[in-house]
């Protein structure tokens, strides 16, 4: 089941970063593409630039989802849109967890509850989620967004072994640092620019085309082939470390 068995896309958090490098992938692909996020101009500008279909939705307004994802018939969702924030469990407020919590996590199992019924009657469908190296690694200090992107990588597990015998293909796709606009807010910055200079400047790392053309190559490969976790960082990034502290 390659692109040209496909019809339709659905990508969430589609008006920048790794969702809009999807989206114009998946236009030139040929697939007929619904691009979901907030900014209406940003989408516009998108829609005008790749053919695409753009939707204005909060993915936590569940309502709107069950809406708008209900009423389409969707080959391959791709549940990108996410937010990180710098801080830990004694440091971030109640909105800022429970936000973390609606759009990493509860945004995405609403999505696949309504995409994935018409996947198995249809017998056709690939679930891309993206998840983060903070899924699988320790590191840092922000406790639930490490926690919502292992959720993500355990739902992507799980999601295969519902659909089994069905050809319904789930691919999760953990990036490390990656070029896009999420470090601009809620990392201690206050501009693009700051972010840039803090976050990029200097080092090299994957551009959001990188993740398009990962999300790609998973689509493309024939129907009994699942491309089930794709790690992509950075050559100059690691994880791991071990931390010990004297007592004495
Ligand atoms: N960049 C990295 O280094 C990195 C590393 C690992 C994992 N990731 C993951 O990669 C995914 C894509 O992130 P990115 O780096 O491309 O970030 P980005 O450039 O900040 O883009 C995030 C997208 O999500 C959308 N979005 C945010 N809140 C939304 C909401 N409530 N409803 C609908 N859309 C919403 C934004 O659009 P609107 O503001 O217009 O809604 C935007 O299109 C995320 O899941 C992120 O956790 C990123």
């Amino acid at each position: 089941m390659s692109f040209s068995d496909y019809k339709t896309a659905l990508v969430t958090g589609a008006s920048a970063g790794m969702g809009a490098a999807i989206v114009e992938r998946f236009c030139k692909e040929g697939l007929t593409v619904h691009a979901v996020a907030r900014r209406k101009d940003r989408l516009q500008d998108l829609a005008a630039r790749t053919g695409c279909i753009p939707h204005e939705l909060d993915m936590t307004d569940y309502a709107g989802l069950n809406e708008l994802l209900g009423n389409l018939e969707v080959d391959v969702l791709v549940n990108n849109a996410g937010l990180g924030m710098v801080g830990n469990l004694t440091t971030l407020g109640e909105d800022d967890i429970n936000n973390m919590i609606d759009l990493n996590l509860r945004s995405v199992l609403q999505s696949v509850r309504v995409v994935l019924p018409g996947m198995i009657a249809r017998d056709r469908g690939h679930i891309i989620n993206i998840s983060s190296i903070a899924g699988h690694y320790n590191f840092g200090g922000n406790p639930v967004y490490h926690a919502t992107k292992s959720a993500i990588h355990m739902l992507s597990q799980q999601i295969r072994v519902d659909v089994l015998g069905k050809r319904i293909r789930v691919t999760e796709i953990c990036p490390g640092r990656v070029e896009t606009e999420i470090f601009n807010t809620n990392h201690g910055v206050s501009s693009g620019e700051e972010a840039h200079k803090k976050f990029y400047e200097g080092y090299e790392v994957p551009s959001a085309e990188h993740i398009a053309d990962t999300a790609a190559f998973a689509v493309n490969m024939p129907s009994y082939v699942n491309v089930g976790l794709i790690e992509i960082m950075p050559t100059f990034q690691v994880p791991g470390g071990l931390t010990t502290l004297k007592t004495k």
